[in-house]
């Protein structure tokens, strides 16, 4: 159970609180996770009343409850919240907003805990931290906690980063601040800590004597949608790399923590980050590859446009709607192990994996047989975050019959053979977590910088040197040519996705 707080959502009529916010709120009152002493304040320029409002959630929000919503929570979840009309940008607002808290935590009777929730834009949010501060609402001196969840994106590059990082620490302590990466609040990405750390038959062979290269494939059978004026700013790289994709390595990559405590965590996932090899501008052209869609057509013959097509983009635009890159991690557990990252869009499915791809057995015993060494394919481990969410390890089997031959099986495990489990996006387990004081699956200053300091040259070498042969994919394909030859170049290839033909089909 959260303790009693009231939470403030800055961006109360956006997609974010539309889709995810308040339908994670409504899971939580569900599971009996709210106290009674709960309430949310959404701020926006919307000219409603808290009725009006409520109204207006009930028709917006009520498509990502799930199937089957159970009506009390709902009821509950639409009680509880109020509304207030505000430009964030108007300085007078702040001192408003702390007035309005304290009628409610002094008339009001509740409990003088706040979470505030920046889901709005980030040009606002070193803004809004500022004018919060202004007022004391950061001020934690009375013994009541004051917490602020800052979405991404976090900065557009190092620079930016640091710059926020600095704006946040001037008004309030590191502790405070919960930056948000829902990829953390999957399951699925927390089940690679318990299926590394709490068997003892795995964590033996997690390093470079057994494993020969790790992928981690982000893809995304959309487009950009509504997003295309964000997107053409910021592209693959920036919207998933330094994120999504570098929070999902440095689960798999960390070394253990001596214990399960935030700080303990997270120290063991930057010094991960920070052992990654920096790229050379050189070594950016060699080891990265990106990529843009052009028109192309889906598995049912539907044709779909290219990027440049798409609403609010450039027609001549530049930006990359793939990216791909090899990284070397020097630590004594990973040195020489290859961890290839790729994200992208309108790719042929949509699915999140991380394969463990183990060293070739020796072929001692079957070097007489027909059985050629290359023949043979060395064992996979394919960890599924999305969709169809579970484990698979694949590995080599005798074919029934008189002759020695090998045919490649699978052991599996899905989610939904051993537990019941609501679908979840993350950010009700995230939100939970800020309530309750949890910072172990937010993202710390340093964690964030250090994913930038990766990014930075490449996005140097990028934007320094303009592509030339954008569109390079056909939507509806895997990417460019380029991205399966950065792992033929090394004699690998790019695990092909069960889960998604049937995504594509
Ligand atoms: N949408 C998603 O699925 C998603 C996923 C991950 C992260 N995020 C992040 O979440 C944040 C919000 O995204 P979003 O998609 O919800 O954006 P959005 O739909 O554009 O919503 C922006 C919100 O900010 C409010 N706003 C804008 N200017 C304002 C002002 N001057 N004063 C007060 N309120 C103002 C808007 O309200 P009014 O215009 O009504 O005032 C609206 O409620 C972004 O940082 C985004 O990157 C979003």
């Amino acid at each position: 159970m959260a303790p009693p707080h009231i939470m403030v959502i800055f961006g109360a009529s956006g997609d974010l609180n539309r889709r995810k916010l308040i339908p994670a709120i409504y899971s939580l009152y569900r599971d009996g996770l709210l106290p009674e002493q709960f309430t949310v304040l959404g701020l926006d320029r919307q000219e409603l009343d808290d009725e009006a409002f409520r109204e207006r959630l009930d028709g917006d929000c009520r498509e990502f409850l799930g199937t089957d919503p159970d009506a009390v929570a709902w009821q509950s979840t639409l009680q509880s919240v109020y509304h207030m009309t505000v430009d964030v940008t108007d300085p007078d607002m702040y001192p408003r907003l702390a007035e309005r808290l304290a009628e409610m935590t002094g008339a009001g009777g509740l409990v003088p805990n706040f979470l505030f929730y920046l889901a709005t834009l980030p040009r606002f949010f070193a803004g809004i931290t500022a004018g919060l501060g202004r007022v004391g609402l950061l001020d934690e001196a009375g013994g009541n906690w004051r917490r602020v969840i800052v979405e991404k994106p976090f900065g557009h590059d190092l620079q930016s980063a640091r710059d926020m990082n600095r704006q946040l620490h001037e008004v309030m302590g590191e502790h405070q601040i919960y930056r948000i990466d829902h990829y953390l609040g999957k399951e699925t990405v927390q089940n690679i800590l318990a299926f590394r750390f709490a068997n003892s038959t795995i964590e033996p062979i997690w390093n470079r004597q057994y494993i020969d290269h790790v992928q981690i494939t982000v893809a995304e059978s959309i487009g950009v949608g509504g997003r295309g004026r964000y997107y053409d700013q910021s592209g693959a790289l920036r919207d998933m790399i330094p994120n999504h994709l570098l929070a999902v390595l440095s689960i798999v990559a960390m070394e253990p923590s001596n214990s399960f405590n935030a700080d303990a965590i997270r120290d063991e996932q930057t010094k991960v980050l920070r052992a990654i090899q920096p790229f050379s501008h050189d070594e950016v052209l060699t080891s990265t590859v990106r990529g843009q869609y052009g028109p192309g057509m889906q598995a049912d013959g539907t044709h779909i446009p290219g990027y440049r097509e798409e609403a609010e983009v450039a027609p001549d635009s530049k930006t990359e709607t793939y990216a791909a890159m090899k990284l070397m991690i020097d630590t004594w557990r990973w040195a020489g192990v290859p961890f290839y990252l790729r994200t992208g869009k309108r790719l042929p499915g949509r699915y999140t994996e991380v394969v463990i791809q183990y060293k070739h057995a020796p072929n001692i015993m079957f070097r007489d047989s027909l059985l050629k060494r290359e023949n043979v394919p060395p064992n996979t481990l394919v960890l599924r975050l999305q969709p169809d969410e579970g484990i698979g390890m694949n590995f080599n089997a005798k074919i029934p019959g008189h002759a020695l031959n090998l045919g490649t099986v699978q052991m599996n495990f899905r989610y939904d053979d051993y537990f019941e489990h609501a679908p979840a996006t993350g950010y009700e387990t995230l939100l939970h977590d800020c309530m309750t004081g949890d910072a172990t699956l937010f993202k710390r200053a340093d964690n964030i910088e250090a994913g930038w300091e990766l990014v930075d040259p490449v996005m140097e070498v990028w934007s320094a040197l303009p592509v030339h042969d954008f569109p390079n994919y056909a939507a509806g394909t895997w990417g460019p040519a380029a991205g399966e030859q950065l792992l033929a170049r090394d004699g690998r290839v790019w695990h092909a996705c069960e889960a998604c033909r049937a995504d594509v089909t």
